[in-house]
Formats: C-alpha cells, structure tokens, sequence
C-alpha cells in the first residue's frame, strides 16, 4: 500500500484519557500514538475529552480525529456522534458499530443470526435462578458484564457453589450478566485493518497466560504472558480463524481497524468468537502493533495508516 502523505493529513487531535475506567490505558495508548505521528511529521496534538468540550475540536481548526480512548465515552459511539456531528472525520468504526461492539449480548445476536460461532450463552439479571445455569452450559463456565473491558468483573465458575458471587461480581459493573460456556483452549486475537471488502485480517496471535488466566493483571502489569505470532496453528486453522473473525469485523459494520477476540478449542480447533474491540490498545507493545509488525508494517507507520483512513460515516448534508 502507498504510503499516506503526513502533510495532507491537516492538524490532527489525538483523543485520549477520557472519562472510562480504562483511562489509564488510554493515556498509554495515546501518548504512544501521539508521539508516532508527531515523529512522522504529522501535525498532532493532544486532546482529552475528560478536560474539555468537544466543540473545542472546530473552534481549533482540527481536521481530523484519531481516537484512542477505550471503553465509555471513547469506543462507545458516543465520541463518533460528536464527531460525527461536528463534521471532522476520524479513525476507526461509526456510531452505530461502536455501540453495538460495546455490548457483548447484542454482538453475539448478530453474530448467531449470521450462523458465525460464538460460545453459546444465557443472559442473567437480577432475580433470576441462577443454579440453573450450569445446568444448560456445563461446567466449567464464564460470567462477565456485557459493557465492560480489560477482563473487569469476569470470573471463571469451576462449580455450583461459584455461581452467586461470579454473578455479583459482574453485576457490580451491569444490570445484564452474560454468563458463557467455557471454551477450553488457547486464546487468540486477530487485528483487521480497513472496512468492507477491503478489510483484511492480520496474523493471528496466541495469548498464554500463566495458568490459562488473562485477567487485568496478566494483561497489563506482569510480564509473564507470552504472546505468539503469527499463532503456531495449522494453515488451515490460521485461514479458518482469519476468515472468521473477518465476517464477525464485517458483520457488526466495522470500519478503520479493530481486533477480535476469539477461543480456540483444542479439541476440535472449531473457533468460537468473543468480541470485538473497535478503538483497540495502541502502546507500541499492543496487540495490533504486534500483528502489524508480523507483516512489516512499523508502528509509526500502522498509526499513520489508520489516521489516513480517518472518515466520516454518516453522509447528507450536514
Ligand atoms: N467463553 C469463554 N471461554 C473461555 N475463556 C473466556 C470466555 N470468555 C472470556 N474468557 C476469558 O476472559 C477474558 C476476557 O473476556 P472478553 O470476553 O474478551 O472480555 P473483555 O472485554 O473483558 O476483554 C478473555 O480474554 C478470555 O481469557
Ligand atoms: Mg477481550
């Protein structure tokens, strides 16, 4: 792909921090993001939601918008209605796959409907008899909150007697819980770049964590995790993957460049898909830097790639 011009991409605000619980990411995110473009020649300067109005954005004359906030408020769609609003284009999914990607029950929805696999499920709320649960998806199985990110509030249910405090746990964050059969095999996360029949899927990669259990720590404070990639899979499961994580990016409407996560059974190597995340980690040691790298692509140069396809996705006058 030729490269983007620096110079044509105008004054560029970099969104990050923001008011989530994933702030902190963000501010990793942004800073590493910021300082990429600003070392390509791009015009690019920081902006924090948190601090001040979005109108700010037209009053400074910025032409475009990279996004890197996480969570609410940033990868929710609401940022992308302001935006969108406001008439200055900006990376990654609109208002309408941002908010569905948002909300794991509704994702899976679309997901089921288009016959792609997704760990079968139920949705639990309050009052609900929850001794029942394992009774129709087994044991081991996993509750989370359906909005949350970064593992937050999910928990791995070994028996009976878990059921209860995984379902408060995730009901701090959600009135909704959605509780998952357990897929027992490795983890894997595939980055896709562009939208609709352009999009194209990254080398998948393999997340291990110490003892199967990628929670926050794993994530983001140890360094016990290893991550592979390309993934060491047979080629045939690396297309299977890859394709599907394609039609589930393409299913919800994403657009720019998003990561989705996804389990691998061992048993069978049938993948079973997790989410989506439409404004994904963005320090120079995330995940879609790492799959990028795989095929030459540079950091700096993934960061000015997804700021050139900075678009507005609802068209009409305005
Ligand atoms: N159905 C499942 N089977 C096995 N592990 C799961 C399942 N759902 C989630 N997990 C584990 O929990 C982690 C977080 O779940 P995920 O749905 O990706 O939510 P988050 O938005 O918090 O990243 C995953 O990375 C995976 O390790
Ligand atoms: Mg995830």
């Amino acid at each position: 792909m030729a490269q983007p011009d620096p110079a044509a991409m105008g004054k560029v605000a970099v969104l990050f921090g923001g008011r989530s619980a994933e702030r902190e990411i963000s501010l990793r995110s942004g800073g590493g993001v910021l300082a990429a473009l600003q070392r390509k020649g791009v015009d690019a300067h920081a902006f924090d939601p948190a601090d001040r109005p979005m109108d700010d954005l037209r009053r400074e004359g910025f032409a475009r918008a990279f996004i890197a906030l996480h969570g609410r408020y940033g990868e929710d769609g609401t940022v992308q209605g302001a935006l969108e609003l406001l008439r200055i284009p900006y990376t990654g999914s609109g208002v309408l796959a941002s908010a569905i990607a948002m909300d794991k029950v509704r994702t899976k929805e679309i997901w089921a409907a288009r016959g792609l696999s997704t760990p079968p499920s139920m949705v639990l709320r309050r009052g609900d008899v929850l001794r029942e649960v394992p009774d129709h998806l087994g044991l081991p199985l996993i509750m989370k909150p359906p909005h949350e990110g970064s593992t937050l509030g999910v928990s791995k249910v070994l028996g009976y007697s878990e059921v209860n405090e995984a379902f408060e746990t995730a009901a701090r964050y959600d009135d909704e819980v959605l509780a998952e059969e357990f897929i027992e095999g490795p983890e894997l996360t595939v980055a896709i770049l562009g939208a609709g029949p352009q999009a194209r899927a990254l080398p998948v990669i393999e997340i291990r964590a110490p003892g199967g259990n990628y929670d926050f720590e794993n994530k983001y404070n140890t360094h016990d995790t290893q991550y592979l990639c390309p993934a060491p899979l047979a080629a045939d499961v690396t297309d299977a993957v890859q394709a599907l994580a394609l039609a589930a990016y393409r299913a919800i409407g994403c657009e720019g460049w998003g990561r989705v996560d996804l389990m691998l059974r061992a048993r069978d190597s049938q993948p079973f898909l997790l989410e989506v995340n439409t404004s994904p980690g963005m320090t120079d040691h995330s995940l879609v830097p790492m799959a990028a790298r795989a095929t030459g692509l540079s950091y700096e140069d993934l960061v000015l790639q997804v700021l050139a396809g900075a678009s507005l996705k609802i068209g009409g006058a305005a």
